[in-house]
């Protein structure tokens, strides 16, 4: 049994060994700092602070740099750097010496300080009582007056895998309309890097690993994983060695760029968040959803609204009149934030100009955006509005005003992706230009909701006359992030959606200032069931926006009936686009019709436990459970796209329910024992053919 001195969410320090413990409920984490720096002890279940004073350092320490917190460039340690400065004189190693530590509940910060130069290091470590998640981030000091030191590398951290037989990566990889796409492989020996250069978190991989002893299952089994609260670029290596040890390092910035640190300038890291878990990917999903949701969401306690958003209805083509039609079918269908998307200001009447001009187009809103903004209102529905603020068009008022606002190289094309180019956000004046805008659309129009659109990579990033112009990798990200958070403080009632050409970029960095993304420009259903298994791995239900949108899907063409779009949508954070004009009647009703039944459980979506009952699969059936936050209620939805005979006609075991507690169908009113529900499972009642899907509510007692 735990002891007071042993409690969750708490650091500790014997000083006899130099070992610091950090535990959480069922977790801890320790490292002893050694002569030379900080050398991770243990990874694992629960531990005494007296097991961790016991335990020895790792033979292998010192040799490979396996197990080093931040292992260094130009030392003994042959992997993969997670630090890398170059000092004026030509030196690249760094020699640490103990500068101390502070331990503030759970916040534990150890000290190291270059022995000759004049570089601090601090390691801070946070744990909470109400989460397995450790978080780690790293803070870098110049202490001197002279030079600058060149930072080539900084990560946020290395992670140590204790010894197993052999090991397991689980990640996602992507692309435009085909995000998130789950892979487990067996780890290689050597190093395997997941990386973005290209500005942002971007669609290709997500900044996140988890790693196994290649036996977990979706229940059972230790999963180690990390997730870096990064939206710039980054880079993840996990480094195998030929004596089986595993290694994780994690940080922002790609290879290839190096900064300045400069004296007296100290550059904190984002943070990394590292979990153990011992009850496989499904647990491991649990506990990061409960992480997000506690932790990193500005606003977890909401749910979030059904909403309308214009762009798969009518794309470019927005104006007063039709939107004001289409506003009102939406509130007859029940929903409750009507965004209008792209297509809105300046000239923008396709992807090719305006983008910088943020006004209202003057031919499609007359009289500006109020009169639509009023009716949407009067409709009962909040309003929200696209935007694109670190974005350019060439063919724009802003660019013509402000060539120089572009990243741009001398003597080098400007690469344009989408007709577009990227603005510097690095600089103060692109910055505040941004924000000035930004915050007149929202006061002059109490806009309740932006969806923060950012789609293009970053070309030729450069900044001439600017001495230390990699930064602009960091600084574009860190000003972002100071925009939406000072948009957010202005602004309580605001709400963000980010979005990047889909989902380009989700990670725990930009949800902490967002309060949903939108996951993906594919909204084909069967598509959508991978995209969906992949985005809920480390992030929950309550931040993915979902569409049940028009059929055949603008992206592939598939025909699938209005009621299987809206049943995969629901297991995200609903919404709809389409041209509701042009819905029958019948469309029209059936839409309210199931946009009310999710209103009855969203609550348990978006709020309650994730079980995934099944592997995720575009032709056998899928089925994901939620259960509320209380136990008190679940959800289950249920997809198969093919008519394939006999497939998961029987029963299907449910989890998270209580054995001795009965559950009442809330459609039928039929009562099912939990044990039963448990053990022997629920009978889904697919209607056979293609494109059968379910939505079932049961509810204790
Ligand atoms: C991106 C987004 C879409 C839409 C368009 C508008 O592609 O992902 O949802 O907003 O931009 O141009």
């Amino acid at each position: 049994m735990a002891t007071a001195t042993e409690a969750a969410g708490t650091a500790y320090h014997d000083p006899a060994t130099g070992t610091f413990l950090l535990t959480t409920s069922l977790t801890a984490y320790a490292v002893r700092v050694t002569g030379d720096g900080v050398c991770q002890l243990y990874w694992g279940p629960r531990l005494s602070p007296r097991q961790a004073a016991g335990l020895p350092l790792p033979d292998w320490h010192g040799g490979e740099g396996i197990g080093d917190e931040l292992p260094a460039e130009g030392t003994e340690r042959f992997g993969p750097a997670a630090l890398h400065v170059a000092f004026s004189d030509g030196t690249e190693a760094v020699e640490w010496r103990d500068a101390g530590h502070t331990i503030d509940g759970g916040h534990l910060t150890l000290r190291l300080a270059d022995r000759h130069y004049p570089l601090e290091l601090e390691l801070h470590y946070r744990v909470r009582p109400d989460s397995d998640v450790i978080e780690r981030w790293t803070v870098l000091c110049h202490s001197g007056a002279d030079d600058p030191v060149s930072i080539v590398r900084a990560d946020t951290a290395a992670w140590s895998l204790p010894q197993r037989q052999d090991y397991r990566l689980s990640y996602v990889v992507g692309a435009w309309a085909a995000e998130f796409h789950l892979q487990r492989v067996r780890a290689p020996q050597g190093e395997l890097t997941l990386t973005s250069r290209r500005g942002s978190t971007r669609h290709e991989k997500n900044p996140w690993i988890m790693v196994d002893p290649g036996d977990a299952t979706e229940d059972h089994g230790e999963v180690w994983s990390t997730a870096l609260a990064w939206g710039g670029t980054w880079r993840i290596t996990a480094w195998r060695t030929l004596t089986n040890r595993l290694d994780v390092l994690t940080g922002a910035g790609h290879d290839g760029i190096r900064r300045a640190l400069r004296p007296g300038e100290c550059w904190t890291t984002p943070v990394a968040a590292g979990l153990y878990a011992a009850d496989g990917f499904g647990g491991t999903s649990r506990r990061w959803h409960d992480y997000v949701r506690t932790v990193v969401l500005p606003r977890p306690d909401e749910v979030r609204p059904v909403l309308y958003n214009s762009w798969e209805g009518t794309w470019f083509d927005v104006d007063e009149a039709s939107l004001r039609q289409t506003a009102t079918l939406a509130a007859e269908l029940g929903v409750e934030l009507f965004v209008v998307d792209d297509g809105w200001f300046g000239k923008r009447i396709n992807e090719h100009a305006a983008l910088g001009d943020w006004w209202p187009n003057p031919d499609r809103f007359p009289e500006g955006l109020a009169p639509l903004i009023a009716h949407v209102h009067d409709l009962g529905m909040r309003f929200g509005i696209w935007v694109e603020p670190e974005m350019v068009n060439p063919d724009s008022e802003l660019y013509r005003a402000h060539p120089d606002w572009a990243l741009h190289m001398n003597h080098r094309r400007r690469t344009e992706l989408r007709s577009q180019l990227v603005l510097n956000f690095a600089r103060p004046d692109v910055a505040a230009w941004a924000h000035g805008w930004l915050d007149r659309l929202v006061t002059d129009h109490a806009i309740d909701f932006l969806k923060w659109d950012m789609n293009r990579a970053f070309t030729e990033a450069g900044w001439p006359g600017n001495d230390d112009p990699h930064r602009l990798y960091l600084d574009h990200t860190t000003a972002v992030y100071d925009l939406m958070d000072r948009l957010r403080a202005d602004h309580p009632g605001l709400r963000i959606e980010t979005c990047a050409s889909g989902g380009g970029r989700v990670d725990l960095g930009i949800l902490r200032r967002t309060d949903q993304a939108w996951a993906s420009d594919n909204t084909d259903p069967v598509d959508r069931i991978a995209i969906q298994h992949g985005y809920g791995q480390v992030y929950p239900a309550v931040t993915m926006g979902a569409w049940a949108s028009e059929s055949p899907n603008p992206i592939n063409q598939r025909c699938t009936p209005l009621r299987f779009r809206f049943h995969v949508a629901m297991a995200g954070a609903l919404g709809v686009s389409g041209n509701l004009r042009e819905w029958s009647v019948a469309e029209r009703s059936e839409a309210a019709e199931l946009i009310a039944a999710y209103q009855k459980v969203r609550h348990i979506v978006q709020h309650g436990h994730l079980y995934r009952r099944t592997p995720a699969s575009p032709d056998r059936t899928t089925v994901v459970q939620y259960v509320s936050a209380d136990g008190a209620e679940t959800v289950v939805l249920a997809w198969r796209a093919t008519a394939r005979f006999g497939e998961l006609a029987g029963p299907l075991r449910l989890a998270g329910l209580a054995v001795d507690a009965d559950y009442r169908d809330a459609e039928t009113g039929t009562v099912h024992a939990g044990a039963a529900l448990t053990h022997h499972g629920l009978d889904l009642g697919l209607p056979p053919g293609e494109y059968a899907s379910t939505l079932r509510h049961l509810r204790r007692g």
